[in-house]
């Protein structure tokens, strides 16, 4: 049988309203889909609301970020059991544009990914890349590798924990800046290697996705689905048209 791809929809720019909006049209667009496993990521605020109107759909919710302590509060984080209350079954660990912004590294990723394994259900999406002068200077899968090991490397899983790594060249986030497919597998595959030799060929093959993002759109899709690596996308810009993420589904699904 046929596994099936993930598209994880990153909703960063709509409005509360506007997440309305396309929450209910991808409630009706996705009714019957299940050739992809399809992932909505809104902004926080709009976590809960738009669970609601995805409630019993074939459409899950995920968050964008989360908190890495449980215990001691922090004003304004939210650390991975509200995440979970909220029916989050997705977060997404350590976005570029979060390590830019918030100088988030890899010892925090690797902190946040400690909390959600704790609370467990949730499946942590996280982050890896390269930039564009890591990339010319063929440095990409040393890159890769270390990333891998700084959040991974001593991390303990249950023989049920899902996860996803989305290598994403920071390059060609938001961009339009669209990578060769078969380079992005190459890359995948990369990643596939070093967590087999971290985490064994069954545990990676059977536990972890790992899947692709940057500038992906309906256009481009199909060639990222037919890749031999490629568990799915990730898709920002394009995934807030209802009908472009839904050909996105489609066409990676053929
Ligand atoms: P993009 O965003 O699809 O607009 O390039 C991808 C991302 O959020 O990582």
């Amino acid at each position: 049988m046929k596994k099936q791809k993930l598209v994880v929809a990153n909703w960063k720019r709509p409005t509360i309203r506007e997440t309305e909006e396309l929450a209910k049209r991808v409630r009706e667009k996705f009714e019957f889909f299940d050739d992809a496993e399809v992932v909505v990521c809104p902004n926080n605020i709009s976590l809960l609301e738009t669970g609601r109107i995805l409630s019993n759909s074939l459409v899950k919710i995920g968050a964008q970020n989360v908190y890495w302590e449980e215990k001691n509060p922090c004003t304004g984080e939210i650390p991975a059991s509200m995440l979970l209350e909220a029916n989050c079954r997705y977060v997404i660990l350590g976005h570029h544009e979060r390590r830019i912004v918030f100088n988030e590294n890899d010892e925090m990723v690797k902190a946040k990914l400690t909390s959600v394994l704790r609370v467990r259900d949730i499946v942590p999406i996280i982050c890896i890349g390269e930039t564009w002068e890591e990339f010319k200077a063929d440095r990409r899968d040393y890159v890769l590798l270390e990333q891998i090991q700084n959040i991974l490397g001593d991390a303990q899983f249950s023989d049920k924990q899902q996860i996803v790594v989305n290598y994403s060249p920071i390059w060609a986030i938001g961009t339009g800046n669209v990578i060769d497919p078969a380079e992005a597998d190459s890359a995948v595959e990369v990643v596939k290697i070093n967590l087999r030799e971290v985490f064994g060929y069954k545990f990676t093959d059977s536990n972890f996705r790992v899947i692709y993002g940057g500038s992906v759109n309906s256009e481009n899709a199909r060639d990222f689905g037919g890749q031999a690596s490629i568990d799915g996308v990730l898709v920002g810009g394009a995934s807030q048209d209802p009908d472009e993420l839904f050909k996105i589904a489609e066409e990676i699904s053929k």
